[in-house]
């Protein structure tokens, strides 16, 4: 194919690039602009900008750590499979990590092990939504009231999905939002966190006030990736970053460590703009998520993810299982260039980094599986109908 679509990535326009060179060079922060169209979408008070969605999540947990110094609690309930950085963060905020095992059919938490959990020293749960498909939010809502614990609602991946109405991020205590690469909202780097929650909002307050900045040079490397970003991602220009080996892209490592620092003013008004049209965004997502679902059947060798009753998806990507590992290589090899893709490639049980910081339960089979198996299609706007049906007519073959 001439083209080689990205997994993930969402179209920056023409004029958003282009309002944003003007805002850098005339100095406009749009920051506060950010925060509260955020606020406003997903009805929180109060909203906190960090450079990085795993620097906002540190600083969460670090928050909720301070609000349970006295109780001598001091571990977080963690989705066996979500983004690594996710389990970094819980160990740079100096907490212990107790996985809960997940679901392969709905990738939400498995039901019967959370119940099974011992929350006696837990301060928090953590929601993983990966893919834009909410988890069940309601029924940890429930628990982590009946347990006494926090919940931190990670929307990452899921801004603007909903369930019943109600947008993810809002879910709990505290919400986590990411304007990486990749994202529905872009701005090549950031994080917010959102929060009703008057004592986090305190802290959260207080540490925000003594972050600091990203260097000039540190700047100065977004700028110049926030303008490859937008020549590269077109399908036409992709192949180029997408066959150089060294590029890291998509790669999936374990950070180790978490840098907490400010938002760098000069990206908010790139996100602003996103942030702006993100209904059109996620439209063309979910009408490509639903084109996707409504056309793939399981079988023997692929089974779909249920959507959860009441949830509206945002579809950041459309994930399915791949039973046969060979059959599974060779489509992620074959069709790369239909932005097929894999995921995290451990369930964090076998992400040695982690081991020891984990308490409790180590066994997760569902993560395991979830694991060897995940495959996603894109669902970007750069994703044409003759790319979904050669992808889906490449699924029905397997
Ligand atoms: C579920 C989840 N949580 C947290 C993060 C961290 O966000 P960031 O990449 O902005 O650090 C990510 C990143 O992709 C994520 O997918």
């Amino acid at each position: 194919m001439m083209r080689h679509l990205s997994p993930t990535g969402s179209p920056i326009k023409f004029a958003e690039l282009a309002g944003w060179l003007v805002n850098t060079v005339t100095g406009r922060n749009n920051s506060e602009a950010l925060l509260q169209l955020a606020k406003e979408l997903l009805g929180v008070d109060a909203g906190f900008l960090f450079s990085t969605g795993r620097g906002a999540m540190t600083a969460l947990l670090t928050a909720v750590k301070l609000q349970n110094s006295d109780s001598g609690r001091d571990e977080v309930v963690v989705p066996a499979y979500t983004c690594y950085s996710v389990a970094s963060s819980v160990i740079n905020a100096g907490l212990k990590i107790r996985l809960c095992d997940i679901d392969p059919r709905t990738l939400s938490y498995d039901e019967q092990q959370l119940h099974q959990i011992d929350f006696s020293r837990v301060v928090a749960i953590i929601s993983a939504n990966l893919y834009g498909l909410p988890n069940d939010l309601p029924m940890l809502e429930k628990l982590a009231k009946t347990e006494g614990v926090l919940l931190i609602d990670d929307a990452a991946q899921s801004l603007n999905a909903k369930i019943d109405g109600r947008y993810l991020g809002s879910f709990g205590d505290a919400g986590i939002l990411s304007l990486d690469k990749g994202k529905n909202v872009t701005s090549i780097q950031g994080g917010l966190i959102v929060t009703n929650h008057r004592g986090l909002a305190e802290s959260l307050s207080q540490q925000v006030g003594k972050l600091d900045a990203l260097s000039f040079k540190r700047q100065l490397i977004e700028f110049i990736k926030v303008l490859i970003y937008y020549f590269f991602l077109n399908p036409y220009a992709y192949k180029l970053p997408a066959n150089i080996s060294f590029s890291g892209l998509g790669e999936t490592r374990f950070e180790t460590d978490v840098e907490v620092s400010k938002y760098p003013a000069f990206l908010s008004s790139l996100a602003t703009a996103q942030f702006n049209r993100i209904d059109q965004i996620t439209q063309s997502r979910t009408r490509h998520g639903f084109y996707y679902d409504g056309a793939l059947q399981s079988n023997q060798s692929i089974t779909k993810i249920d959507r959860l009753a009441q949830t509206e998806p945002a579809y950041l990507r459309y994930p399915l299982l791949v039973h046969d590992a060979d059959k599974r290589s060779e489509l992620l090899d074959r069709f790369r260039e239909y932005g097929i893709s894999a995921s995290y490639p451990k369930s964090l049980n076998c992400v040695t980094e982690i081991e020891a910081h984990l308490v409790g339960e180590r066994r997760c089979p569902g993560a395991e599986a979830i694991a060897g198996q995940i495959v996603t299609l894109p669902t970007h706007a750069y994703v044409r109908e003759s790319d979904m049906n050669q992808i889906i007519e490449t699924l029905a073959g397997l």
